[in-house]
């Protein structure tokens, strides 16, 4: 639009609008000079802010006043030019660092004649800078009194907010580590911690020194007393997040991290960092939106404006793993699916059954033992192989998700992931047949890679399914580096008999016995030649009869635990990875036969294997009773 359009457009003459226009009107009608400053407005015709003013006409110019040191000035200028230059506004940003320097760029954003200015200050309303036009967007500790033509966020509703989403995804040891600027925050995430019972913070660090930060913040803040750490801002949620890595934590499972505030960093670094993100993006174009709707001619802004953060989920927190207790355990086995077919009876010869029910589920001999072990909260590795296919990512996550160190699993690129056929009868037995797959894979070469697994752990849990050469190496590294070994024999694979002497837990139950040691022999006697072959202890699962065990120092039988069977698959898995997390911490076999044969108890109560293992928790409600029988046995044999 130029003068000429708008000389056409008011029908007079150039030189009619250029005299309106710089105050040389006296010769014109009063009628004409209004209806050239209609046309001038209409069309947005801004040439002079001289002659804007002096006929009280506001720039099309939003003004931003942006205090020095605070975060986000990028977003809130980007967002605010990005709202008002849809109708055709642009915007003036000035930043200030105190009050003089506030009150001098807002006085130099006034004299552009704005139409309106956003002030982005830690301050309240400043009476010096207090018009219908100028808005306030600001950080509040309380939202029940706002105040007129302010715009408000709350630091403290944000760390509430970061405590309350680390809570309920289980956590009770947390940390906050931040700069000066996160005391506000701190404020919301000790209050909301105090209102829920059970929780307090483990630590708390702030700084605004990057050595003290360095030094001394992240060690306290970051370590394996706590399960999850919040971090003042973002740069301090990606400080935290290289610190854990470069200790050896792992990002969500070992610790979760959450940060207040967001930034485009958090969504690329770590996976992706979990965030509280304040909601600067809604308010600043709000703000806008507000000023430009007090040029319109009937607007009904509302007053009041409060705006709550909200969490922006990445994945870097995880319900927190349990304290993990005992020495280190190491699983070497298959991986397998279990299809299970729940019949009347187990189907002979010829015969063809109706299944009741299909289910899948994760299992193998291996990685239910890992399992097993992981959810009683022991520590414990798997080493095995799985198919590059669902199955395969299904029995990974599942290991992962209980607490299973995956470092010494591989996934093979031609086999598929193992698979087992299982059907359960009506008494709960059941007939295994199983397609190893990825599990042959498994063999000396993979286990050297993990050789590193084996130094310093206490018992190996080795099972069949896999190749020899498998089981021999594992046996290999395992005399290397002094670790015991539970093994559990299959029916239908032959185990090299010389190896037996370097096995300290032979756990068979009866089929097993009678394939490594066939004919009529009673338990005890078979048990005895065991012995005579060289294994140290022999414990034979006896199903609901409960077990046998033998060695130099006991020949004794134990009673199963006192439940009704629905699924007895993985029985003996339960009762070996519950032996060995409770010898690890310590209790004598005695004891640990008694607590493992519980495990196994309550894991046939339920249908599949891994989803029916106990936890912790679960195992803590037998606790009286099995120390009960361990009492009696210590009466019964002083
Ligand atoms: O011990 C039970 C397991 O044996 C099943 O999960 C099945 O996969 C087979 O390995």
């Amino acid at each position: 639009m130029n003068i000429q359009q708008i000389a056409k457009l008011a029908n007079v003459s150039p030189s009619t609008v250029s005299k309106v226009m710089n105050g040389n009107d006296k010769d014109i009608s009063e009628a004409t000079r209004a209806r050239v400053l209609r046309v001038i407005s209409e069309n947005n015709y801004v040439p002079y802010s001289r002659f804007l003013k002096k006929e009280g006409l506001q720039q099309r110019v939003i003004g931003i006043l942006l205090e020095k040191g605070f975060p986000y000035h990028c977003q809130i200028t980007y967002t605010v030019n990005e709202t008002a230059s849809k109708q055709e506004y642009s915007v003036a940003a000035y930043t200030f660092s105190d009050d003089d320097s506030r009150l001098s760029a807002f006085e130099e954003i006034m004299r552009l004649n704005p139409s309106g200015v956003i002030v982005y200050s830690s301050q309240d309303i400043d009476e010096n800078m207090n018009a219908s036009n100028v808005v306030y967007i600001t950080d509040t500790k309380d939202f029940a009194t706002p105040k007129k033509n302010t715009f408000y966020f709350s630091k403290s509703d944000s760390g509430c907010m970061a405590a309350e989403y680390l809570l309920s995804a289980g956590h009770r040891q947390i940390s906050y580590i931040s700069d000066s600027v996160g005391k506000a925050m701190l404020q919301g995430i000790e209050e909301y911690l105090r209102n829920s019972s059970g929780a307090s913070l483990s630590s708390c660090f702030i700084s605004d020194s990057e050595e003290e930060i360095s030094k001394f913040g992240l060690l306290q803040c970051v370590n394996d007393q706590v399960s999850a750490v919040i971090c003042g801002s973002p740069a301090l949620a990606c400080r935290a997040a290289a610190y854990a890595v470069s200790i050896g934590m792992r990002i969500p499972e070992d610790i979760s991290i959450i940060s207040i505030g967001d930034s485009e960093i958090l969504d690329n670094l770590f996976g992706g960092i979990t965030c509280v993100s304040f909601p600067v993006k809604e308010m600043s174009a709000a703000a806008a939106n507000f000023i430009l709707s007090q040029n319109q001619p009937k607007s009904h802004s509302q007053t009041q404006h409060i705006f709550h953060s909200r969490v922006t989920e990445r994945h870097s927190i995880a319900p927190p793993l349990l304290k993990r207790t005992g020495g280190k355990i190491i699983a070497v086995g298959s991986m397998n699916m279990d299809v299970t077919l729940e019949v009347n009876s187990i189907p002979i010869e010829g015969e063809t059954q109706i299944a009741e029910s299909i289910i899948t589920l994760p299992g193998g001999k291996g990685a239910n033992q890992a399992i097993g072990v992981g959810k009683l909260g022991g520590q414990v590795s798997m080493i095995g192989r799985l198919g590059t296919d669902p199955d395969g990512r299904a029995l990974y996550k599942n290991l992962t998700d209980n607490g299973v160190n995956v470092d010494g699993v591989e996934f093979d690129p031609i086999s598929s992931s193992g698979k087992a056929f299982i059907y359960i009868d009506s008494e709960g037995e059941n007939t295994i047949v199983v397609y190893r797959g990825a599990n042959s894979g498994l063999n000396h070469r993979q286990l050297e890679r993990y050789n590193f697994l084996f130094a310093g752990a206490k018992y190996c849990l080795l099972s069949l399914e896999i190749s020899t050469e498998a089981v021999t190496s594992t046996i290999e590294l395992c005399r290397k580096h002094g670790v015991k070994v539970l093994l559990k024999p299959s029916a239908v694979e032959k185990i090299d008999e010389t190896l037996l002497k370097y096995v300290d837990y032979f756990i068979p139950n009866e089929r097993e016995l009678q394939k490594i040691i066939p004919g009529e022999l009673s338990i005890e006697e078979k048990a005895e030649l065991l012995l005579e072959k060289g294994v140290n202890t022999v414990i034979v699962t006896l199903g609901k009869h409960g077990c046998y065990l033998k060695n130099r120092c006991f020949s004794e039988y134990f009673p199963a635990a006192p439940f009704t069977a629905v699924d007895t698959t993985g029985g003996a898995d339960s009762f070996i990875s519950a032996l060995a997390v409770c010898m690890s911490e310590g209790a004598d076999l005695i004891y640990s036969v008694m607590f493992a044969a519980y495990a196994a108890g309550i894991t046939v109560t339920r249908y599949g294997v891994q989803e029916a293992l106990p936890s912790r928790k679960t195992m803590d409600i037998y606790k009286n009773d099995i120390q009960r029988q361990y009492q009696k046995y210590k009466e019964k044999n002083k």
